[in-house]
């Protein structure tokens, strides 16, 4: 078959019959195949599950599931459930939340749980009589879209506010019609989802019932959530006396640490490539609780990302305060998390992640995630602020390079002892297995 023709139907096919086609059109050998096999579950059952997850499933792409003890949220001790390729991540978050159990722990709150939805149109007519139209279209709206909100209304959800947005100014003829949603302990993407288009038609039907030439005055462009949440906040601080720094202030007084570790946060919030790689280390932690939990992590970073953004000018999500003899390094992220639906309880370890943290609420577990995403901006800034990074990475990237190169448990701990004051690198392990 010509690379230049498109595949038809390729959902359609077995599984060995998509591998057939990657084969006729690729360089692979089949046999380079074969692993695909290694990594399905032997469980046909919940290989079943998972292949219904997504679309042409052929195997399972494995991460590591890594438990982070020590998390002490609010005055619970929880073991914090972290799914992440890269090797340090867990390993920081452990070493935050030791370092900060007995000093008060993670103290979070969570501002609101509100999510907004979007139905996007023009309307060509008379601004002034759509506005004045609004409150009877939106009674047809909260109407149109009742019957599906009774899940969220039973968990103290639904529809909060619904507000119409004349954008005139900014593109033509273009409004919007803004939904606030309270989606309680749901991430509540699919249900708001249903609810906008089943409003986008009464929006349509009202229009084509009231108004004359209806048709050719409006157009519905489409109706779909907003991933930008921004009241949707979690604010997560830990807190101790300056001089309880002592024991990671190296060879700084407590208070000159402090103020050095405040100096590298204060320059994430000027400088937009230093704010960018300071807000990656708080997603390490935050995206792997969230993956472990089987919720939306591009979701969780978008808003993130925006909201660190809200003022024209990105920045930092973390602020670091020294006053009255206290250090205090605080979190303020927005974030749309679920313990129901979705994959949460579809997917094997993500029901187990749930169980593990004792199956919190949407807040708790924001909480939890805002705990996870501090932690690992502790340590990477303390990290930054004394040793460097890659002392603490070098551990993880010698055992990768060893595993590489298919090193023993004998050589790898000689190499460990080895390299505890020497330079690792690709060439240098080589060397050292080859001596
Ligand atoms: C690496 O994954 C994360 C860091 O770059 C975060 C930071 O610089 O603050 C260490």
């Amino acid at each position: 078959m010509s690379n230049s023709q498109y595949i038809n139907g390729f959902s359609k096919l077995s599984n060995s019959e998509k591998i057939s086609i990657i084969v006729s059109r690729t360089n692979i050998a089949i046999e380079q195949f074969n692993v695909l096999n290694q990594f399905k579950l032997q469980n046909t059952e919940i290989q079943k599950q998972l292949d219904e997850i997504s679309e042409n499933v052929v195997s399972n792409y494995m991460l590591p599931f890594s438990i982070a003890p020590n998390f002490m949220v609010n005055g619970k001790a929880y073991f914090v459930p972290m799914v992440i390729e890269e090797s340090s991540v867990v390993a920081a978050a452990s070493a935050a939340a030791k370092f900060w159990f007995n000093r008060g722990g993670f103290v979070a709150k969570v501002i609101s749980t509100i999510k907004i939805g979007q139905v996007h149109f023009n309307w060509l007519g008379n601004s002034k009589q759509l506005k004045s139209e609004f409150e009877n279209i939106k009674e047809r709206l909260i109407a149109s879209s009742s019957h599906l909100l009774e899940n969220m209304r039973r968990r103290n959800g639904g529809i909060v506010d619904i507000e119409l947005i004349d954008f005139t100014n900014k593109l033509e003829n273009y409004y919007q019609v803004r939904v606030k949603f309270e989606t309680a302990d749901a991430m509540g993407a699919n249900i708001i989802n249903s609810v906008l288009e089943e409003m986008a038609q009464a929006l349509k039907q009202y229009f084509f019932e009231h108004f004359s030439d209806a048709e050719s005055e409006y157009d519905i462009v489409m109706a779909i959530l907003s991933n930008h949440t921004p009241e949707s906040i979690v604010e997560c601080y830990v807190e101790c006396d300056i001089d309880d720094l002592a024991e990671i202030s190296g060879e700084l007084s407590p208070m000159e640490y402090a103020q050095k570790f405040k100096l590298a946060v204060d320059i994430a919030n000027i400088d937009i490539y230093r704010a960018t790689t300071h807000n990656k280390g708080i997603y390490n932690g935050v995206d792997a609780v969230v993956l472990a939990t089987g919720n939306d992590f591009r979701a969780v970073e978008a808003c993130g990302h925006s909201y660190a953004a809200r003022n024209g000018h990105y920045k930092s999500l973390t602020t670091v305060d020294i006053d009255k003899g206290k250090f205090r390094y605080a979190l303020r992220i927005p974030m749309a998390l679920g313990t129901v639906g979705g994959l949460t309880n579809l997917h094997p370890l993500a029901k187990l992640s749930l169980d593990i943290l004792g199956k919190p609420s949407a807040k708790e577990l924001m909480a939890i995630v805002a705990a996870a995403g501090l932690a690992n901006t502790f340590s990477a800034v303390r990290a930054l602020t004394t040793s460097g990074i890659q002392k603490g990475h070098m551990r993880f990237h010698l055992n990768n390079i060893l595993s590489s190169l298919n090193a023993t448990n004998e050589q790898k701990e000689r190499a460990e002892e080895y390299f505890k004051n020497r330079k690792v690198s690709h060439k240098s392990v080589q060397e050292f297995l080859g001596s």
